[in-house]
């Protein structure tokens, strides 16, 4: 019996989705990317080799599975020949066999970029021509795929012998129980409709996009599983109420700069800046597309049961729990003070969620690394209380934890979840 399964960012991206992808491809059929672009960035660690994945199902290291991208992807015809090519000159090759892309899809053209470098600098966008490229498509005055490959350049000779249609081959993968996973790129905070605007991408990474995005039916899914880190991290503008330290531009540290024992000295002390920093540095939370420093914060209850009821998930996942070791304090936030109000519902209205403070429960921390751990019981108590308590909160099992970029540094606690 296959199963088709949604993988979705429960915080405002880059929460180790492709690390997660990967791993559960071992078992699965076909991989189908649903929405956004080549503003994503997925970094895959297979021992002492690295993959970073901007529109490639990050599933496509597997041999023998089916990667689609489909109607609600928007795709640069060039990031995607040379996603194509470094992945040929790795070995992997690509051909229809193991890519189809659906000629639903809109084209990124150059005007789209430009649009998007000259007006998208207050919300910080990826300057990868997203938004204005969602726009033309939504106005009905976009170029799709179908069309672009019948044009006469290289790129559209390239690419049109994998553009298909693509719903027939998902949906005909489902009738024959193949399992199958549902890539969103971003995350639920992040989504147009339901994330922070304006400060949000231009697409619907929510487990909902994955129906409109590929053509597959709501009753065709049969979990929604959510990738969360242990604590949250947001690149671009935008209210982010758990923040440690400052913004991105105003941040002092560069990525080379290592940690010193005063920076763990002033975090005991209360500096948030110092706790921001040390998880930033322990998780090396650089940008994997624009390479910008992200912003760091503590885990928020509030925004992670918005987003497990939002996309209905039917599993959790942690990653980046070793980030956290050798904090002496960890805190999560279980509530919002607003004008002196506790509230305990994530907030849409723009100007409330900025003057929200958080709540936050403090936990003790632990001094051991993670990176070894092959047992859940092995993992240190304090460790244990902490994922426990998110679990309890958010009432969704653990399935996976990750603690490190490694596929084998992943523990499987719920297999039934999964495939
Ligand atoms: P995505 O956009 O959701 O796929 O996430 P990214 O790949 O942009 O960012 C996650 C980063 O964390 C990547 O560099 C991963 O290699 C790394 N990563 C994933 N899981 C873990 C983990 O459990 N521990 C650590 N230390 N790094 C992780
Ligand atoms: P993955 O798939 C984190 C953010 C940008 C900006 C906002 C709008 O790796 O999790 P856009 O270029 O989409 O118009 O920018 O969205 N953003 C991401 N942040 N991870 C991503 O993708 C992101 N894709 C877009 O930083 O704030
Ligand atoms: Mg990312």
């Amino acid at each position: 019996m296959g199963k088709t399964l949604v993988i979705v960012g429960g915080q405002w991206g880059d929460e180790g989705k492709g690390k997660i992808v990967d791993l559960l491809t071992e078992n699965a059929q076909m991989v189908c990317r649903y929405n956004g672009g080549n503003n994503a960035g997925h970094t895959v660690v297979i021992g002492s080799s690295m993959f970073k994945f901007h529109l490639i199902p990050s599933g496509i290291l597997h041999k023998g599975t089916m990667n689609v991208l489909g109607n609600g992807v928007v795709i640069d015809p060039q990031v995607l020949l040379q996603e194509i090519d470094q992945l040929s000159s790795n070995g992997i090759s690509i051909s229809e066999k193991n890519l189809v892309l659906s000629g639903s899809a809109h084209v990124i053209q150059q005007s789209h970029i430009d649009e998007d470098t000259k007006k998208g600098k207050a919300i910080g966008t990826t300057g990868r021509g997203i938004g204005p490229c969602y726009e033309d498509k939504i106005s009905r005055s976009g170029i799709r795929l179908h069309d672009f490959v019948k044009g006469s350049s290289l790129e559209a000779k390239r690419l049109k012998p994998f553009v298909k249609e693509t719903y027939i081959i998902v949906n005909d993968a489902h009738s024959k129980k193949q399992n199958i996973l549902l890539e969103g790129a971003q995350g639920t905070l992040l989504d147009i409709d339901h994330g922070t605007y304006p400060y949000v991408t231009s697409s619907n990474p929510i487990a909902g996009g994955a129906c409109t995005g590929l053509g597959i039916a709501p009753q065709s899914i049969d979990g929604v599983l959510g990738v969360f880190k242990a604590y949250c991290t947001r690149v671009g503008s935008g209210p982010f109420p758990t923040e440690l330290g400052t913004e991105a531009d105003t941040m002092k540290e560069k990525k080379e700069t290592l940690l010193q024992k005063t920076d763990f000295k002033s975090a005991e002390d209360g500096s948030e800046y110092s706790q921001g920093m040390i998880l930033r540095k322990q998780g090396a939370e650089y940008g994997t597309t624009t390479g910008r420093p992200r912003r760091t914060g503590w885990f928020d209850i509030v925004s992670a049961r918005y987003a497990f009821v939002i996309n209905g998930m039917t599993g959790l996942i942690i990653t980046k729990l070793d980030v956290l070791s050798k904090l002496k304090k960890i805190k999560v936030c279980i509530g919002y003070d607003y004008e002196g109000k506790t509230i305990s519902t994530f907030p849409l209205d723009g100007e409330v969620l900025k003057k929200c403070r958080p709540i936050y429960k403090e936990f003790a921390g632990w001094k051991d690394s993670l990176e070894t751990i092959k047992s859940y019981d092995d993992l240190p108590k304090e460790a244990k209380s902490y994922l426990l308590f998110i679990e309890k909160e958010l009432k969704i099992p653990l399935a996976i934890l990750s603690v490190g970029p490694e596929r084998t540094q992943t523990l499987i606690l719920k297999k039934n979840l999964l495939f």
